[in-house]
C-alpha cells in the first residue's frame, strides 16, 4: 500500500490533539512531522503539546519543528476558553521524551516538500504556510496536495462573521488560498457534521488505553464548553475531518469554488467568502461539502481503538 507522506500543522488544542491521534493510528499516512503555530494557545505551549502527543502515541519517527508565535499582522489569537489555559483540558503531563528539531516549522516543510510528494494537513492558522511561501514562492508548486481547516459559509465560531483559524491569521489565508496548489478547505459548515457524543467518550475511556483515557480526559472541558455556548454536548471534531479528508478521500463531497477572505472590516475580519457558481466546477480549490457522521464516528473510534 503506498502511503501518504504528511505534515500537520497544527496549534493543539484539543481537538488538534484527537486528529494527530487519529492520523497517527492509520497505517495509510506517513506522518513525518508536526509543524507548530501559535493558535488555540501560545506558540510555547502547542509545540509542548505537540511533543506530549507524539509521546502518547508511543512514535518515536515523528519530526516536531516550531513555527510561528504570531500572524502576519496584528497579535496571536487565544482560544483557551475552549481548550483550556494549557491548550490540552489542563490534565496533568510528564515532561514529554520527544525533542523539537533544530529545524524550524518553515525550514522543515520545505526540506519534506522537497524530499518527495508531501500531503499538509493544516490544522491551526496559516502563518506557517504563509511564511513558507514568502520564503520560497515557488513552495505551493511543490506540495501535492493541501487541506485546510477553516472558514465559514454561513456562520462563525470566534465571532458571527470568521471561524477561529482563519480569524487569526487573515492575511496568511489570503496569500494560500492564492497559492496553485490544490486545495480542500473543510469550514465549519462542514466540520459540524463531525461530531463525537457523550457515548464516544464512554467508549474511549472502557478502551482502557492510555490514549482512551487522555482523549476522554481531554474532551470533556471541551464538551462542556459546547455545552454552554451551543446549549449542547455535541463534540465538534474540526481538525479530525481534515485528516479523515486525507485518510479516504471519498468520505467528504467537495465543490468547485474560489475563496475570498476578507482581512478588513469592523465585524467581518477573517470572513470567508466561497463563489459556489458553476463556473468554478473545475477549480483546484475545492470546498468540503457533507460526510456521514456515524462513518465518520466509526472511523474515528476503530483508529483510537487501535493504540495498545
Ligand atoms: O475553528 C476551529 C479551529 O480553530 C480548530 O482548528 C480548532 O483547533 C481551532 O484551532
Ligand atoms: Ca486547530
Amino acid at each position: 500500500m503506498a502511503r501518504t507522506r504528511v505534515v500537520i500543522d497544527t496549534d493543539p488544542g484539543v481537538d488538534d490533539a484527537v486528529a494527530i491521534l487519529l492520523a497517527l493510528a492509520r497505517d495509510e499516512l506517513d506522518v513525518l512531522a508536526l509543524t507548530t503555530v501559535a493558535g488555540n494557545v501560545a506558540i510555547d505551549k502547542t509545540t509542548l503539546n505537540a511533543r506530549r502527543l507524539v509521546d502518547l502515541s508511543g512514535r518515536r519517527d515523528v519530526l516536531v519543528a516550531r513555527g510561528a508565535a504570531r500572524p502576519l499582522a496584528g497579535v496571536a489569537g487565544d482560544a483557551s476558553e475552549v481548550h483550556g489555559a494549557d491548550g490540552l483540558g489542563d490534565q496533568v503531563w510528564d515532561e514529554p521524551r520527544t525533542p523539537e528539531t533544530d529545524e524550524t516549522a518553515v525550514e522543515l516543510l520545505g526540506r519534506l516538500a522537497d524530499e518527495g510528494p508531501l500531503t499538509v494537513i493544516a490544522i491551526g492558522p496559516l502563518t506557517n504556510l504563509a511564511t513558507a511561501l514568502a520564503r520560497d514562492p515557488l513552495f505551493d508548486t511543490r506540495v501535492e496536495r493541501l487541506v485546510v481547516m477553516g472558514g465559514a459559509s454561513f456562520q462563525g465560531n470566534v465571532t458571527p462573521a470568521a471561524e477561529f483559524n482563519i480569524w487569526s491569521d487573515p492575511e496568511a489565508a489570503v496569500r494560500v488560498f492564492a497559492g496553485r496548489w490544490p486545495i480542500t478547505v473543510l469550514p465549519l459548515d462542514l466540520t459540524h457534521q463531525a461530531v463525537l457524543r457523550d457515548d464516544d467518550l464512554a467508549f474511549l475511556r472502557g478502551l482502557g488505553t492510555r490514549v482512551g483515557e487522555r482523549c476522554a480526559q481531554m474532551l470533556e472541558p471541551y464538551a462542556a464548553y459546547h455545552e454552554r455556548w451551543y446549549a449542547n454536548r455535541d463534540i465538534i471534531m474540526h481538525d479530525a475531518a481534515a485528516v479523515y479528508a486525507v485518510l479516504d478521500p471519498s468520505a467528504i463531497t467537495t465543490q468547485g469554488v474560489t475563496v475570498a477572505v476578507e482581512t478588513g472590516g469592523e465585524h467581518s475580519r477573517g470572513a470567508t467568502w466561497f463563489d459556489r457558481r458553476r463556473a468554478h466546477e473545475n477549480s483546484t480549490t475545492r470546498v468540503g461539502v457533507s460526510l456521514d457522521p456515524e462513518r465518520f464516528r466509526a472511523v474515528l473510534r476503530e483508529s483510537l481503538a487501535r493504540y495498545a
